[in-house]
């Protein structure tokens, strides 16, 4: 009996354990409704970690931050997961996860190093943007300005998004009671490469002076690009993540990969330590919900097709037609008179396991009606 008691306490912690620096996804559910004006409310919510509970009482202001980088975080994994079999709904669950992102799989490495970029970009926006007091806009870059622009507005504090951002991201991996020393490694490294993946999307942006738009006078300052470019980086990198074993290397032990080039692990690429399922078909213990009843582009040959989305299981069809209204005209008085024409043509492939696929066809004959 206690022997079972043990055993059930260990997987409990293993599992709660696994997550620790992500269980601040989980802030979307309620995040908003506090004020983030009392250090209480740092414990008031489920999903901070011990070692992030510090961190958010002295730094209560960040929190916005913090939660807002956790919508977008969520929203962002989603829509750029939309075409894979693995669609990322599962951070839906924050905080609490299922195994394919507890078990240190490819999407977990994907996730960790999306949210670390993430939060370190809602940091940098809100000093820009005048929203924390304790940091504002970049200072000047140190590299000169060009002959036709000066260093000027108002540039996003990437420093001191880095630096708080990965204060946060990191914290709960350097404490050894969040799971192994491989998961922290391989945690701690792909928040690294979210991170770089975010240094790299610092770009000049310029605003035109001058008589009439003349942009005689321009004014330049660093600015990162939006949230998508960033995702659509780390997606090319998922695609092409390193499997990774943990294993002595002199006298440390490090994360080296896994297939027998003798190389250390490149600060440019994501690492996984446990292989994922295909995702193909429902499978509890590897976090896989299948991918039945889910859309499909028969025209394309990228991730979204048919072929790759029904894992060969098939399709049939079905067509829909959409009319929408327009060319609108008002008559005096009172009636308005549209002409209808067709949108596209949805050409559905729902099969006896129900895959669909779509194929449209934007057909612009107009309709004359009263
Ligand atoms: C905290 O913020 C809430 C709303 O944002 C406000 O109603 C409340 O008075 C604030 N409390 C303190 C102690 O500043
Ligand atoms: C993601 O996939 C699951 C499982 O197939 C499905 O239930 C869900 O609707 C999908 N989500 C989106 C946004 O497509
Ligand atoms: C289907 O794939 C084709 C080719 O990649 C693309 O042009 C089209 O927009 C896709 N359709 C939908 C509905 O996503
Ligand atoms: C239908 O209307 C659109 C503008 O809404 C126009 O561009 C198109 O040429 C029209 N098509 C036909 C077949 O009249």
């Amino acid at each position: 009996m206690k022997l079972h008691v043990n055993l059930f306490l260990w997987t409990f912690i293993v599992n709660t354990n696994c997550c620790a620096a992500i269980y601040w996804l989980g802030l979307t559910v309620n995040g908003s409704s506090v004020g983030w004006n009392q250090t209480h409310h740092c414990k008031l919510l489920d999903g901070l970690a011990p070692d992030q509970l510090q961190l958010c009482r002295r730094n209560l202001e960040l929190m916005h931050s913090v939660v807002h980088a956790a919508k977008l975080t969520k929203n962002t994994c989603q829509k750029t997961f939309g075409d894979m079999r693995w669609n990322c709904s599962s951070v839906e669950k924050a905080p609490r996860f299922t195994p394919d992102l507890a078990k240190g799989t490819r999407e977990s490495a994907f996730v960790f190093s999306l949210a670390a970029a993430i939060v370190s970009h809602s940091i940098a926006r809100a000093c820009s943007s005048g929203e924390l007091p304790s940091c504002s806009c970049a200072p000047a870059p140190a590299e000169q300005a060009g002959p036709d622009f000066r260093w000027g507005g108002c540039g996003d504090n990437l420093h001191y998004g880095l630096q708080m951002g990965s204060a946060f991201s990191d914290a709960p991996m350097r404490n050894s009671r969040s799971g192994s020393q491989a998961f922290r490694l391989m945690h701690l490294h792909n928040n690294a490469v979210g991170r770089q993946a975010l240094i790299d999307a610092l770009e000049t942006k310029c605003k035109c002076h001058g008589v009439s738009g003349s942009c005689s006078v321009k004014t330049c300052w660093k600015g990162l690009h939006d949230i998508n470019h960033i995702a659509t980086d780390l997606k090319t990198k998922y695609l092409s993540a390193t499997k990774v074993i943990h294993r002595h290397v002199g006298t440390r032990k490090q994360l080296v990969p896994k297939e027998l080039d003798v190389r250390p692990v490149r600060e440019s690429e994501l690492v996984y330590l446990v292989s994922s399922s295909d995702y193909c078909t429902p499978n509890d213990k590897y976090g896989s919900l299948g991918t039945q009843d889910r859309q499909c582009n028969k025209t394309s040959s990228e991730s979204g097709s048919c072929n790759l989305m029904c894992c060969g299981r098939g399709y049939n069809a079905y067509t829909e037609r959409i009319v929408e209204r327009c060319q609108c005209k008002y008559h005096w008085c009172c009636y308005v008179t549209c002409k209808r024409r067709d949108v596209a043509w949805y050409e559905f492939l729902p099969t006896n396991v129900k895959q669909h696929h779509i194929h449209v066809t934007v057909l612009l004959d107009n309709v004359s009606t009263d």
